[in-house]
This record gives C-alpha cells, sequence and structure tokens, in this order.
C-alpha cells in the first residue's frame, strides 16, 4: 500500500520525506489555508510548486470552483504547475464532468468528497486516477467508514477498474492496517499519524533491557 501524506505543512513533508516512506501528498483548500497566509492564488500556486518539487510522487492540488466549466480551467493551470500535480475534484455532477474531461486531456484526477459506493463508481467511470473515500468522517457520524473502503475495492475488483482507492480521512493507525488488509492501494496519513506508526511500548522497554544487558559493550563503542 503507497502512503501519502495529508498535508499542506512542508516541515511535516520534509520530515516524512526523510522516513524514505513517502509517495505522495494530499492538500485540500482546508489544509492549503493552515499553510499558505496571506492565502492568494499565486502564493497557492507557489506552494504546490514547492511541495512537487520536495516530493517525487503525485501531489494533488484541489480545484476552488464548482461549476464544471470553471474546473476544466482551473484544473488544467493546476496541472501546469508541475508533472507531479494531481487535480482534486469533489464527487459532485460538476465534478464528475470535470474528471472526464480532464482526464480526456490525460491530466490525471482524484475524485474527492467520497462517502459512498456510487460516487466511487461514477468517478472511476469518468476516468478518475484516485477515489478518496473519507474514513474519519463516516466515523464521526456513527457510520463504519471502512465498510465503505471494503465496497470501493470490492467494486473496483469485480469489473479490473484501474482507478485506485486513496484512502482519505484517516485518523489512527488502526485505520491503516484496516485500509491494507482491505487492499485499498493508497491510505494519505496526517503527520501525526505517521509519526505514530512506528511506535510500540513493548519495543521501547524490549530496547531497553538490550541496552541497559549491553552497557559494558556500549560503553567500549562509545571509547573507541
Ligand atoms: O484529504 C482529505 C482529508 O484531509 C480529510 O481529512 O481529517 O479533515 O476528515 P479530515
Amino acid at each position: 500500500m503507497q502512503f501519502f501524506i495529508d498535508t499542506a505543512n512542508l516541515d511535516e513533508i520534509r520530515e516524512a520525506q526523510s522516513l524514505g516512506v513517502l509517495d505522495g501528498v494530499t492538500t485540500n483548500p482546508s489544509l492549503i489555508a493552515k499553510e499558505v497566509k496571506p492565502l492568494t492564488y499565486e502564493a497557492f500556486r507557489d506552494h504546490i510548486k514547492k511541495i512537487c518539487e520536495m516530493v517525487h510522487g503525485p501531489v494533488s492540488a484541489e480545484v476552488t470552483t464548482l461549476k464544471a466549466n470553471e474546473m476544466i480551467v482551473e484544473g488544467e493551470a493546476l496541472a501546469e504547475i508541475h508533472e507531479n500535480v494531481v487535480v482534486k475534484c469533489p464527487l459532485t455532477v460538476d465534478g464528475i464532468k470535470a474528471i472526464k474531461a480532464l482526464s480526456a486531456k490525460g491530466i490525471r484526477t482524484n475524485a474527492t468528497l467520497i462517502f459512498s459506493p456510487n460516487q466511487a463508481l461514477l468517478a472511476a467511470k469518468a476516468g478518475a486516477t484516485y477515489v478518496s473515500p473519507f474514513v474519519g468522517r463516516l466515523d464521526d457520524v456513527s457510520t463504519d467508514g471502512m465498510l465503505l473502503i471494503e465496497q470501493i475495492v470490492t467494486i473496483f475488483r469485480n469489473f479490473e477498474i484501474p482507478t485506485q482507492v486513496l484512502a482519505a480521512s484517516i485518523r489512527h493507525p488502526v485505520h491503516v492496517v484496516e485500509c491494507s488488509l482491505l487492499g485499498a492501494d493508497v491510505a494519505t496519513i496526517p503527520f501525526k499519524v505517521i509519526e505514530q506508526l512506528a511506535k510500540h511500548p513493548l519495543t521501547d522497554i524490549g530496547l531497553q533491557k538490550f541496552m541497559d544487558d549491553a552497557k559494558a559493550l556500549r560503553e567500549k563503542v562509545v571509547k573507541a
């Protein structure tokens, strides 16, 4: 399963990149607004370019318009920023039309704000490169977000649909385990959760015991 980081924070991207396990980045207008101040379109474009130059993988940049024809124009302009850009469109009727048009132009797309299997199927039929089902936001309203992942993965496998399932709205390490067990292609993970993935209290306890028992060796190593 590919790991993307879900942030527009350059320090978080840099730190995650240093682990050597980062495959891409997703942003959205809220994540951008947290980092780009003052928020101007030029500054947004520059910020996406900076991210693309940091990460050698797909970088999702979301359109900020709502009408299909506007999304298409904006999406083409976003795609021109850098070859790593993937254009994110919301799964609305206009978003589907924009995904169809952008995909036909060879522009990679990420259908976002997906909360049902039908939305994912429509996006795939329109040629979306990725679909982004939001797991955490479904959990937040007492709905099983992971069931949506299972349904979409099953449907895509039934028909050998090439669109990739990009699990989003990931809130904790168990979401990452469950997405990988279900066969999601990608999980886009907040930095805080990426940090948690490596941690286990028994690792810490075991390492402390090893270090204590090998104290004599370590003193020699340190002296040498
Ligand atoms: O990319 C979508 C993701 O940022 C949404 O996450 O935690 O705001 O539901 P969250």
